[in-house]
């Protein structure tokens, strides 16, 4: 992992290593913090970050619902995390800007705890491997239901909450699968640990709606966009699990694994990525990496610093 000498914390950059957090931060016990993942590109007008904007805006929607305000404006941070990214020299990045209650008084009451902030961006490929963006992964549904809305927050991105997806990731990974499908409290189909689904039937294209626990995915709605503005039809409903075994494609999207298509689903084949997720991740690699004239305001491009006189 190529990291970079600097990361963001409070207002001010510190080394890498000297970026640290005291035992008692209340973060650290119960998981009360907000963050995202962003990614920023390589493109031909220099690094630009892929709906920095909505990424922002979920980061504080996240916060809000946990009751955390984050002590600096959303200029500020997409300030922040520009200079983070020119100062790391880096032309492509993983971005994880993290808001967490510090140290302060113990127990489950978090708001007399300060409000940290802090930035990091280091190199990361997919997070599902470039072989598994080219021809799919292995997925299996996980024994683990997916958080739901009458005890947690799904639409928020809140540390403690991802303890559910950890736990289906290591079960899916300690079975031999890449990834785990999570179904909803109810039993229908959601999501994956980290990314949105989609299935394909007939030439339509079927993704599960809010209502079913899901994260509101930035990568969701750029896909449905695109995949409506190419002609096809997507419907967001209720997928019943056995949908999964009769799919022609499936494919899953997220920051960290971008468009991956899934091979299989417990063992039932469902193929070699299909035409139309080829056709959707082909128009989606050029928006992200700023080819697609058409979406050039989803890239956010990190300004070149003014020469120091
Ligand atoms: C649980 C979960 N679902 C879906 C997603 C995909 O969201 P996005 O496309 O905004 O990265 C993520 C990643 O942030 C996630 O953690």
């Amino acid at each position: 992992m190529k990291q970079a000498d600097l990361i963001w914390m409070n207002g001010e950059f510190v080394a890498w290593e000297d970026a640290k957090v005291h035992v008692l931060t209340h973060a650290l016990h119960y998981g009360t913090g907000v963050f995202e993942g962003v990614r920023a590109y390589e493109t031909a007008r220099g690094p630009a970050i892929f709906r920095h904007q909505d990424h922002i805006e979920r980061l504080f929607r996240s916060a809000g619902m946990y009751f955390m305000e984050i002590p600096f404006t959303r200029e500020e941070i997409r300030a922040a995390t520009h200079e983070t990214i020119q100062r790391s020299g880096l032309k492509s990045c993983y971005i994880r800007p993290l808001v967490f209650r510090g140290a302060g008084p113990m127990g489950l009451y978090p708001l007399d705890c300060p409000v940290d902030v802090m930035i990091a961006v280091w190199e990361w490929g997919a997070y599902l491997g470039e072989e598994g963006k080219v021809n799919g992964v292995r997925a299996a549904v996980s024994s683990w239901r997916r958080i739901s809305s009458d005890a947690l927050i799904p639409t928020a991105k809140a540390g403690g909450q991802y303890l559910n997806s950890i736990l289906a990731k290591i079960e899916a990974d300690k079975a031999g699968y890449e990834e785990a499908i999570l179904l909803d409290s109810r039993g229908y189909v959601c999501e994956g640990t980290g990314e949105n689904l989609f299935l394909v039937r007939d030439g339509v294209i079927h993704t599960p709606p809010l209502t079913a626990s899901i994260l509101d995915g930035i990568n969701r709605r750029s896909a449905i966009t695109l995949a409506r503005d190419m002609g096809y039809e997507v419907v967001e409903r209720d997928i019943a699990r056995a949908e999964l075994a009769l799919a022609d494609e499936v494919f899953l999207t997220g920051t960290a694994a971008e468009l991956t298509p899934m091979r299989s689903i417990d063992d039932i084949e469902i193929g070699p990525p299909g035409e139309i997720t080829r056709a959707v991740q082909q128009v989606f690699e050029d928006a992200l990496h700023g080819r697609a004239e058409q979406y050039a305001d989803w890239n956010d491009v990190v300004p070149v610093p003014a020469p120091t006189p």
